[in-house]
């Protein structure tokens, strides 16, 4: 499995799986919830609803992944995870990791090629970026996967970039 990191706007990434920096409720937000659920339209939230509704609590536990339909989203499905928010007193990058884990895992059991990954917990939820970058590369090549040929790390901004190009060169 190949690792990269490119620069761009994840909703428009061309691969079979993009992966969703979610909240617990799976009902939208901003950054690339938002992006997403704003190009891929609302049959991606009627999906994330009735999932949600099937969790106890209608909550998805941080560091576990679900799939719906990829809508109008060049992509075949979105897998939806829900980050740790950042702590300086609580280690929670196991829970970061289990994101990219789970994700990755769960894209590979649908059979797909390709994973296009945000930096996940590195926006709102404020992980410091390097951090966010050499868990998420490590957490994915921790995953030993059947189907899956490329991991796309797909970021917003030189610095975020930088951040996973260095984690990848590590
Ligand atoms: N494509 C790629 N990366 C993006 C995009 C996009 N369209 N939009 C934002 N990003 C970047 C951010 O700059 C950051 O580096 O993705 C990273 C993750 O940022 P967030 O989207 O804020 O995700 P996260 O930090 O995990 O916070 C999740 O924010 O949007 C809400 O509903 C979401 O409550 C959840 C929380």
């Amino acid at each position: 499995m190949d690792l990269r990191a490119v620069r761009g706007d994840i909703a428009q990434a061309d691969v079979d799986v993009v992966v969703n920096a979610a909240n617990p409720g799976l009902l939208g937000g901003g950054g690339v919830d938002g992006a997403i659920h704003a190009a891929g339209g609302p049959s991606i939230l009627a999906e994330c609803r009735a999932i949600a509704e099937a969790l106890p609590g209608s909550r998805l536990p941080r560091g576990q992944a679900v799939a719906t339909t990829a809508g109008r989203l060049p992509a075949r499905w979105v897998v939806h995870t829900a980050g740790p928010v950042w702590s300086a007193t609580r280690d929670h990058s196991a829970v970061l990791r289990s994101c990219y884990v789970e994700s990755l895992r769960l894209a590979d059991g649908l059979g797909a090629r390709t994973v296009a990954f945000p930096a996940i917990s590195a926006g709102v939820y404020g992980w410091p970026l390097d951090d966010a970058a050499l868990q998420a590369v490590s957490a994915v090549r921790s995953v030993t996967v059947e189907h899956v040929r490329e991991a796309r790390f797909v970021l917003f901004g030189d610095e975020v970039l930088a951040a996973f190009e260095a984690a990848l060169a590590a």
